[in-house]
């Protein structure tokens, strides 16, 4: 059973963090899938989109929980300038606000920097082509521009997602960010094959499946954001 094994303890203010990335990265998806598996570990949560949806936006986190029971509440964007403390507010006593964002970009004012001020750790989710690197860069010079203001920065973490199991780039990625100081964690989210179905999971009702990559790929991200 995945509730016997340990779960970290938050402290009482619980912890925030972010999922961040390019569009298509499976932010959404996998933080769906996350507040339904921290819930099952006795973890409160909660989700905040940050991402509004327009016309050609679907899929988002709110949308998520819209269209199927996540087990943990997930409240629409708030204004960009009410990000942190809304934030602050909705995380529960020792447990989890999970904040989702739609495509990265780095502009003063936007929700991204709202976002990064707003979080102890942003998840960079990364799928692993050449280009990617340039978008850590990118992440991390925000949070640098935010330690140098004096404003509250969060750690970052890199996710390598929408990774093919039969290619080797994931694992040349993975040794060139690591090499290049970034923390990358061990697990990682796999293009599904068909039978797992998160490509196609959207509105779906979500198992917890002890042991699966995801249940791995969840504690990983709950270790972390405990440290
Ligand atoms: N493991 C997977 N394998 C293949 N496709 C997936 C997987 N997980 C999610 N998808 C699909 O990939 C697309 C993008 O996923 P998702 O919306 O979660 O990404 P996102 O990072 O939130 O994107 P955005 O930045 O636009 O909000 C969706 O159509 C989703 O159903
Ligand atoms: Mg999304």
């Amino acid at each position: 059973m995945t509730t016997s094994r340990p779960v970290p303890v938050l402290p009482s203010e619980g912890r925030r963090l972010a999922f961040i990335g390019k569009g298509g990265a499976g932010k959404s998806t996998m933080l769906a899938h996350f507040l339904a598996y921290w819930t099952s570990y006795g973890v409160p949560c909660i989700g905040i989109d940050t991402d509004v949806p327009g016309d050609d936006e679907h899929g988002t986190l709110y949308e998520h929980a819209q269209a199927a029971d996540l087990g943990a509440p997930v409240y629409p964007a708030p204004a960009i300038h009410h990000i942190r403390n809304e934030a602050v507010r909705l995380t529960p006593e020792k447990g989890l606000g999970a904040l989702d964002t739609g495509a990265w970009e780095r502009k003063s004012g936007g929700p991204h920097v709202a976002v990064l001020s707003a979080v102890d750790l942003a998840v960079l989710c990364m799928q692993p082509t050449k280009n990617e690197l340039n978008r850590a860069a990118s992440v991390l010079g925000a949070i640098q521009q935010l330690e140098a203001t004096g404003a509250r920065a969060p750690k970052l973490a890199i996710l390598l997602s929408m990774v093919d199991r039969s290619a080797a780039s994931a694992d040349d990625l993975d040794v060139t960010l690591s090499e290049a100081g970034y923390t990358v964690l061990r697990s990682r989210y796999h293009l599904s094959n068909g039978r797992d179905g998160l490509a196609q999971s959207f509105g779906e009702p979500i198992k917890v499946k002890p042991d699966s990559e995801l249940d791995v790929m969840a504690r990983e991200i709950l270790d972390v954001v405990a440290r």
